[in-house]
């Protein structure tokens, strides 16, 4: 897919979503707040954090301001969320900084090593294999001792309640686009994501599309990159947040 035609890289989708993220999404400040949460370093730590797909750098912000000394980069395919992210970090200076970089890409030499990757609402647009190699490049990246904490998009085991859990969700972004909570220009996008999820479920999924896998496949996936520690601390209906550590070298 070119990337212009990609749905992530049109303004007005940009736009939309980072104006009604937490009404589009009925888990997002929960999420954001349960990866904040799982950041075992203390408030005052002085660490290098990467937001893979950060968007327009909300998480970003909750954790620039959650740890005062901490350094962040996003990084993310789309120049039109990277501008809402310049706008909305640059409050912070130097702490913040941004990175246009599909995650498939090589982006290891452009962040160096952090203590922390996270992610939200991401990287289930990976293929499983695009996934597993982006586990492999994220455990590279970390310090020992490091952690990744993916807030994302999981699907249960079992087909039927995974198509309840989509239409349950359809019908809350249906009510809050009629009420005018999210603003219309995002109608095309939800038209786009029924066909994608709900008429066209058992069509193969590509990359770029929603590719939702259940906690356990990603656990399993981060076990196979290295990691260890590997769990998922919070979890309701789509979505969860899955914690991995890399080891310490001890000895
Ligand atoms: C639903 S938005 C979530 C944004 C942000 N993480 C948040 O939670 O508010 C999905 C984001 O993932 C980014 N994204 C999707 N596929 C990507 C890829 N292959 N490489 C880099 N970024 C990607 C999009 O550009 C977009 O910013």
């Amino acid at each position: 897919m070119a990337e212009e035609d990609y749905r992530w890289n049109r303004h007005e989708a940009a736009a939309a979503y980072d104006a009604a993220a937490p009404l589009i999404h009925p888990r997002y400040q929960e999420v954001q707040a349960a990866v904040v949460a799982a950041l075992p370093f203390g408030r005052e730590a002085s660490i290098r954090v990467l937001d893979l797909g950060g968007g327009s750098g909300r998480l970003a912000e909750l954790i620039l301001k959650s740890c005062p000394n901490a350094h962040l980069t996003v990084l993310d395919q789309s120049e039109p969320f990277l501008a809402l992210a310049k706008d909305r970090l640059a409050p912070f200076g130097n702490r913040a900084a941004t990175v246009e970089r599909r995650l498939q890409n090589d982006w290891l030499g452009d962040v160096g090593v952090v203590d922390a990757v996270v992610s939200t609402s991401a990287i289930h647009h990976l293929l499983p294999g695009e996934k597993q190699t982006l586990f492999m490049q994220c455990f590279a990246a970390l310090k020992a001792g490091g952690l990744f904490i993916n807030g994302d998009e999981y699907r249960p085991a079992s087909t039927e309640q995974f198509k309840a859990l989509l239409q349950q969700w359809s019908r809350h972004m249906e009510a809050a686009l009629e009420s005018g909570a999210i603003p219309s220009s995002f109608e095309p996008v939800l038209g786009q994501w029924k066909r994608r999820n709900m008429q066209e479920f058992d069509s193969p999924r590509k990359s770029g599309d929603d590719c939702l896998e259940t906690v356990d496949a990603q656990i399993g996936r981060l076990r196979d990159a290295g990691f260890c520690a590997v769990e998922a601390v919070w979890q309701k209906d789509l979505w969860g947040v899955v914690v991995a550590r890399r080891l310490e070298i001890t000895g």
